[in-house]
């Protein structure tokens, strides 16, 4: 529940959806190590969670992240950094989070919140969300992976760029360029497309939800013909799924697949 977490809110809007909404309101949800610390535990808990099969991570209106908490860097030395891997339990999102997360962003995701989107697998945005890796005018870069995952999303001419000049992009820009698979109007907007894609997700079986969430994502690791080799082990593998029988049974009999999820 959400009475464990100090920084975020935890529902379940829909069928099979779990929701996390960073809540920071006064630092505009300023990534501390403590609220990531809680943002692992609460993405663990729904990847456990027989009842949920898609996640959708948002902050407010006003902000999906203003980025990692300049107060809290400020007086790090190199030392602190190095011996505690300081940011590197940012990863767990990519590394060990195996259902799918939307990314729903409003207003400000600048810097390690901009890389925090950058890391779910589906990004949605306002028009006038304010994206940007400012870093450059902290007297840093990146460091969640936005010099990465930034480039491959954009290309290298324009992450440079941004990256170099500290400009930010617009939630507009986000959908033109293909950082964001869609881009609404509002807030409200913004939030019912979320749910609704969401709640489309996790209608499927959960096996096979998962299972594509883990090759498109070997895309971004693997040479081509290594990651077409894993997919096909991988689409071997779900033969094995009772709900690969269900899928393709209820098919062939023009009834609505029950899923199993197994
Ligand atoms: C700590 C932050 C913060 C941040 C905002 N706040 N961003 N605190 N870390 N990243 C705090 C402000 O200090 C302020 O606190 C309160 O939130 C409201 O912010 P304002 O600046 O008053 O709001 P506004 O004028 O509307 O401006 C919004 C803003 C601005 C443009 C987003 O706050 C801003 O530029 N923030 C920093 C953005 C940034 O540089 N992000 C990258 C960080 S580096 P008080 O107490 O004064 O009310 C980074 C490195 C990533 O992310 C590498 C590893 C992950």
């Amino acid at each position: 529940s959400s009475q464990e977490y100090q920084f975020l809110q935890i529902s379940e809007p829909r069928p099979g959806v779990g929701q996390i909404t960073l809540n920071r309101p006064k630092a505009l949800n300023a990534l501390s190590t403590p609220l990531i610390t809680e943002l692992n535990t609460a993405l663990k808990a729904f990847d456990k969670s027989s009842s949920i099969s898609a996640i959708l991570l948002t902050g407010s209106e006003r902000a999906f992240a203003a980025g990692a908490d300049i107060k809290e860097m400020a007086p790090l030395t190199f030392s602190e950094a190095y011996t505690t891997s300081f940011i590197e339990s940012w990863s767990t999102l990519t590394t060990t989070i195996k259902k799918p997360i939307i990314a729903a962003v409003s207003g400000h995701a600048l810097g390690g919140g901009c890389e925090l989107a950058l890391m779910c697998d589906i990004l949605y945005c306002t028009e006038t969300a304010n994206f940007g890796q400012p870093e450059i005018k902290l007297g840093t870069i990146p460091g969640a992976g936005g010099s990465q995952r930034l480039t491959r999303a954009i290309g290298k001419a324009r992450a440079m760029e941004l990256i170099l000049t500290g400009k930010n992009f617009s939630g507009k820009e986000a959908g033109e360029w293909g950082v964001a698979a869609r881009t609404f109007k509002d807030w409200d907007a913004l939030i019912e497309g979320s749910l609704k894609t969401a709640e489309t997700i996790a209608g499927y079986s959960k096996v096979s939800v998962m299972a594509a969430k883990e090759v498109v994502n070997k895309s971004q690791d693997l040479p081509l013909r290594d990651g077409v080799e894993y997919e096909r082990r991988v689409f071997h593998s779900l033969f094995g799924s009772e709900d690969q029988k269900i899928g393709m049974k209820a098919f062939a009999e023009k009834k609505k697949a029950e899923w199993t999820h197994k």
